[in-house]
């Protein structure tokens, strides 16, 4: 009798191409490498990006437990262990996935050797070409001192216990390149410092303290990116809170870093950190200390703004809550359970208004500097005892549009037409039936008030003025006064242009 089943196994050449799609780039495929080898308890790791054209190579070593033969071939088994699995308490590791797809992410050979204190050295490889040329879809794993050479098989020879992983060839970044190509060197030199300053940010908070680990990228140690400066007295943090969800704890902490007339010139471009002060606003999250989101509003429906960039929340996750936040294979995404958004709403709304109230405050320092010589748009004029509402022919804007329009005649029709329709009489009954209810100049869209304010600028600098005399002339020009933070971080902007 058959059986009422088919094996639908899927064929090794073409899962293997597929997985290689899951969005890895080299940062963050050696990020997961190292998640397995501080998981290992490794207190070494050593990362090495050799240029040899095509040839290049790059290998992770650590001094961790290692792993006996049986648990090698398992381990290189893709899933090797479900994410259903109970995991220990500080396991970095989630869908018994990271190892083979960050690593053929990145390359088309990858070869593991490891040894434990008890058992000597197991090599196992995966080979992509090898593979396809079998054409038989076999998972063929390959085994065997003679996959590597001599000078290889001894990496770890100074060492009792520890797992290194050989990627050769590196296919998605260095391709065919000659060795002395200079352009594809200068590529990968840059890849490796992208590599250096993801893993000084992803693992900082292992770099740090008694039982610190050490990473090296060729043989220099990384020194770990603190993006709450901790050490730093000017820091603000504010009071943390512990949300409970399911029984789990979630802490959250938020900071409120110094504005850089606080902090040294060198300070304030490490804090920046490796995308820049804008982009690094936001919530950190990290499983098990490990930084999985660097800086990013949740999906709460707040955007990046430059005015709100010295805000960044801590969020600490335990590993078993992973399914709750969504957790990717690449570990670069968590999402915020619906239970808890109200809560993490409220506390980044508090973060950020603290954060926008510093330059808020320093755009009104210097608005008392200036003194008022107010601009406005409106001129409120009496004439016979009757009001009327008059544009500003001397504001920079108007005087611009009026000297710059070829045909005058209509523009002043319709200035003139606008003056005499104001809608006074219905604003009158309007504000008396709903004190309050009017709304503030541009409070619900901060990119035309952003735009209007560089036009502005703009006219002002075309007409001869100073930059930074016309930078502050905005600080008491209407409705721009009443935005003193987001005028604050535009000086700021044109200041650091001018300086550059
Ligand atoms: N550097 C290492 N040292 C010791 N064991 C390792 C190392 N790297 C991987 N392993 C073993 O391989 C398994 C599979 O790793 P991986 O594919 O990254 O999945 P996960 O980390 O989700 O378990 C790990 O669970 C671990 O047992
Ligand atoms: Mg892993």
């Amino acid at each position: 009798m058959s059986p009422d089943y088919d094996i639908a196994s899927p064929g090794a050449a073409e899962l293997f191409e597929s997985l290689r799609a899951f969005g890895y780039d080299l940062p963050t495929a050696v990020a997961d490498i190292i998640d397995n080898s501080i998981t290992a308890k490794a207190n070494n790791i050593w990362i090495s990006l050799t240029w040899a054209g095509q040839n290049s190579r790059i290998t992770i070593r650590d001094d961790g437990e290692g792993m006996p033969e049986d648990v090698l071939l398992q381990a290189m088994r893709p899933g090797s262990l479900s994410p259903l699995a109970e995991r220990a308490e500080n396991d970095l590791g989630r869908f018994g996935l990271g190892m083979k797809t960050a690593s053929i992410s990145q390359c088309r050979c990858l070869t593991v050797m490891t040894k434990t204190k008890t058992t000597p050295v197991a090599i196992r490889r995966w080979d992509l070409d090898y593979i396809a040329s079998t054409g038989t879809g076999e998972w063929r794993l390959l085994k065997g001192a003679h996959l590597l050479d001599a000078a290889d098989q001894s990496a770890l020879d100074s060492q009792e216990q520890g797992t290194i992983l050989f990627w050769d060839r590196l296919d998605r970044f260095v391709g065919n390149a000659s060795s002395d190509d200079q352009v594809a060197q200068k590529h990968f030199r840059e890849r490796a410092d992208a590599v250096r300053d993801h893993l000084a940010m992803v693992f900082h908070r292992f770099l740090r303290g008694r039982n610190a680990i050490r990473l090296y990228i060729n043989d220099r140690p990384i020194e770990p990116w603190d993006p709450f400066l901790e050490d730093c007295d000017a820091v603000a943090p504010l009071p943390g809170e512990t949300l409970k969800m399911n029984g789990e704890a979630v802490e959250v902490k938020p900071f409120i870093l110094p504005h850089h007339s606080k902090i040294s010139t060198e300070t304030h471009a490490l804090a920046a950190g490796p995308r820049g002060w804008n982009a690094h606003q936001g919530f950190y999250i990290y499983r098990n200390c490990r930084l999985l989101v660097a800086g990013d509003w949740l999906g709460l429906g707040m955007q990046k703004e430059e005015h709100f960039k010295l805000a960044r929340i801590r969020i600490d996750l335990p590993s078993s809550s992973d399914m709750l936040w969504q957790i990717d294979v690449k570990k670069s995404r968590a999402r915020p359970p619906a239970a808890l958004r109200k809560d993490l709403l409220r506390i980044a709304r508090a973060a950020r208004s603290q954060a926008s109230n510093i330059y808020r405050h320093r755009g009104k320092v210097l608005q008392r500097k200036v003194g008022s010589n107010d601009v406005f748009l409106w001129n409120h004029v009496v004439r016979r005892g009757k009001t009327f509402y008059k544009i500003n022919r001397e504001h920079p804007i108007v005087r611009k549009v009026l000297e710059s329009a070829s045909d005058k005649a209509p523009l002043r029709a319709l200035i003139a037409l606008v003056e005499q329709t104001v809608p006074a009489p219905l604003i009158v009954i309007n504000n008396a039936e709903t004190p309050d209810g009017l709304g503030r100049p541009f409070e619900d869209s901060s990119s035309d008030l952003k735009e209007a304010m560089a036009e502005v600028f703009r006219a002002m600098i075309e007409d001869g003025r100073e930059r930074s005399d016309a930078a502050r002339a905005l600080l008491t020009m209407e409705p721009f006064n009443q935005y003193s933070e987001l005028v604050a971080v535009f000086l700021e902007e044109q200041s650091n242009k001018e300086t550059t």
